[in-house]
């Protein structure tokens, strides 16, 4: 750490000396008024971005000219920044709380199994309209290996998009079309890694030692097993380890993912500037929001565990500072999937402005599997608030499997083992427990930890598939209310809500992954279903089920837009004295009052009047989601099997 009125002079010394070179190569190109935006941003954000990129770089002997190119590329990218981005830019800088609207809604697919490519995926901008997106994450779309290519996340271009779906004017065209129709479109920004078809990998591979310095190579295993010692392995069926043989070089590359997933080598400063590169290009590509895929990873230290050590938020940091000169409306949202407290620490205005909630999503499961919500509450309470001007992303499925992220010492406190505790959800969402509802499969079951995640479609995993198989119409009932009762919280509990797409229709398990060889050994593949058209077609039927869950959901959607109170991000967790029951207040800016509670049980639960009266529900008041009337008196409030009720004082 530099002492900070050293770090003060030395970041004026680092643009007085820099400013007059850039200003003579780009102004000019730019015109006086952008220019003046230009320095006004620099003004503001060079000295995080000088800060952060000297704790990376600082001992390099280049510094100052790996320095000015990040400026150079920040110069060009505002400079050729289109039109209306720029326009975007403007409005965002005078509204930093956007995503914090009520209004937000979140929807996420892949375009070739939603739609079969871009120019296709174009056409249901009037279903996304309808379902009320104004977030649209499309997963990985840039060339990748043929074969298995973990679902487009191991990147062989970062600027040239799979030529199945298209090309990026296709990609532009659709930026621009969601933006049009008031939806932002998010993309990953897959950093971590490249695929082994990436030009860098190839050059690596036939030896040039300028690009095998992108990456980690190792001529035997003496780094490899003393790394090894202290990783966590990620696919461990897959492949054991953290690092691959390539016979062509004779060398261990380290691999965090999958063998043709190489990691990248941010000590190097020409990987940090080749990146910025990379995502300066998405971002005026048109995209809003990047998705830092599995950033925890980026920073190794031996004898570390690799995962979100300190310096992989100052990259993360670094990056955003980054943004911030060039191309400013763009967010940044964490995919960390790690220890709570680690998931936390990437959320500010400084890093990440959105991040994912696992930890939401990993409980909300395990309040159904146990139809009780005292580690759901638990854990909330003390750790759902974040900064005002950022967000949780609350998702109930992803693409990803279920991993049963919760802090053991929270587990504890409430007398629950949680080594014990995730064997039995493993056992409970795979359905080998006895009287399960949930039809999931396993995900890198590690013998040798006993550890594993869960794969599964919301729908089968909420008991939609078992029901259906027996018939059982009592089952199927309550089936379609857990699924009602998960996203009644993500709509409402503060933050922006993502749906899954196909969810919305009760879309089930496929499981004709396995005929395919390059998804066989990956059961994520049962949750990625492609969109069945016909389901879709009787969305409007309420006499169908999917009908039943997409009206369901409209309807919750419709009222949480209506709602000021479900913007924001200030959240009170409460105990109402019963177990089964999730409650929490949302109070809007405006002095809005709206208590939450949701029932985890297929019984009827009471709630005690004078609980609701400490929480401001006095005689009267009303359920926005049956928008219904009630009246308080001394009798106990009671909630239907799996009812959610939006309580607000009238
Ligand atoms: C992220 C993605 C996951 C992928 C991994 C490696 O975690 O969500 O699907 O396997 O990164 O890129
Ligand atoms: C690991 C990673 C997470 C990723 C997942 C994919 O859990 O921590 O980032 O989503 O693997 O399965």
């Amino acid at each position: 750490m530099i002492e900070p009125t050293k770090l003060h002079r030395a970041t004026e010394l680092a643009l007085a000396r820099l400013l007059p070179r850039i200003e003579q190569a780009y102004a000019k190109a730019m015109g006086p008024s952008d220019w003046k935006t230009f320095r006004r941003r620099l003004d503001e954000h060079f000295p995080t971005l000088f800060e952060q990129l000297l704790i990376l770089y600082g001992d390099q002997y280049d510094f100052y000219y790996q320095l000015e190119q990040v400026l150079a590329l920040a110069a060009t990218t505002w400079g050729e920044r289109p039109k209306e981005l720029k326009k975007l830019d403007e409005s965002r800088e005078a509204n930093p709380q956007w995503f914090q609207s009520e209004k937000m809604l979140g929807g996420v697919c892949y375009v070739d199994l939603f739609a079969g490519d871009l120019r296709r995926l174009r056409k249901q901008i009037p279903y996304f309209q309808e379902l009320g997106l104004t977030y649209l994450h499309l997963m990985p779309l840039f060339k990748a290996p043929l074969g298995d290519n973990d679902g487009g996340y191991a990147v062989s271009d970062y600027r040239e998009v799979e030529a199945r779906l298209g090309t990026m004017d296709d990609l532009r065209t659709l930026a621009a079309e969601l933006r049009k129709a008031g939806i932002s479109l998010v993309l990953d920004f897959i950093f971590n890694h490249t695929s082994d078809e990436h030009r860098w990998a190839i050059a690596a591979r036939s030896g040039d030692q300028d690009t095998q310095d992108y990456y980690f190579l190792y001529p035997d295993r003496t780094m490899p097993d003393a790394y090894e010692r202290t990783l966590r392995e990620i696919f461990p069926d897959k492949h054991p380890g953290a690092f691959t043989y390539r016979t062509e070089i004779d060398r261990w590359v380290w691999t965090t993912f999958n063998v043709f997933q190489w990691d990248l080598n941010y000590r190097n400063p020409a990987v940090f500037r080749e990146m910025a590169g990379e995502m300066l290009y998405l971002a005026n590509a048109g995209a809003e929001v990047l998705r830092l895929d599995a950033l925890a990873f980026t920073w190794k230290e031996m004898g570390t565990v690799c995962e979100s050590l300190p310096k992989a938020h100052t990259l993360v940091q670094a990056f955003n500072a980054l943004l911030r000169i060039a191309a400013p409306s763009l967010l940044f949202k964490s995919e960390a999937i790690v220890h709570p407290d680690e998931v936390a620490k990437y959320i500010s205005s400084s890093e990440c402005q959105l991040s994912y909630n696992p930890l939401l999503m990993a409980l909300l499961w395990n309040s159904l599997a146990t139809r009780e919500v005292r580690l759901l509450r638990q854990s909330l309470s003390r750790r759902f608030q974040i900064a005002p001007d950022t967000a949780w992303v609350n998702y109930v499925r992803c693409h990803d499997d279920i991993g049963w992220t919760f802090d053991d010492t929270d587990a504890q406190a409430l007398g629950i083992n949680g080594y014990d505790h995730r064997r039995f959800l493993n056992a409970f969402y795979t359905g080998r427990f006895p009287g399960s509802f949930a039809r999931g499969l396993p995900f890198q079951e590690n013998p040798r930890t006993g550890d594993a995640r869960i794969s599964g479609m919301l729908a089968s995993l909420a008991g939609l598939e078992s029901a259906l198989r027996s018939g059982n119409t009592a089952e199927i009932e309550l089936a379609v209310r857990r699924i009602l009762l998960v996203h009644a919280i993500i709509l409402s509990i503060g933050g922006v809500p993502l749906l899954y797409l196909g969810d919305e229709i009760g879309a089930m398990n496929d499981y004709g992954y396995v005929e395919d060889p390059a998804k066989a050994v990956d059961s994520r593949w049962v949750h990625r279903p492609r969109t069945d058209w016909a389901k879709r077609e009787v969305r409007h039927d309420a006499a169908t089920i999917e009908g039943r869950i997409y009206q369901g959901l409209q309807h919750l959607i419709a009222v949480r837009k209506a709602t000021p109170a479900f913007g924001g991000n200030k959240t009170e967790v409460i105990n109402v004295g019963n177990d089964h029951v999730f409650a929490y207040a949302r109070i809007s800016t405006g002095g809005q009052r709206v208590l939450v509670l949701a029932n985890f049980s297929e019984g009827t639960q009471a709630i005690a009047a004078n609980e609701l009266r400490l929480y401001g529900l006095n005689y009267h008041f009303a359920d926005l989601v049956t928008q219904r009337d009630l009246v308080l008196g001394s009798e106990p409030l009671v909630l239907e099997p799996y009812q959610v009720l939006w309580l607000q004082a009238g």
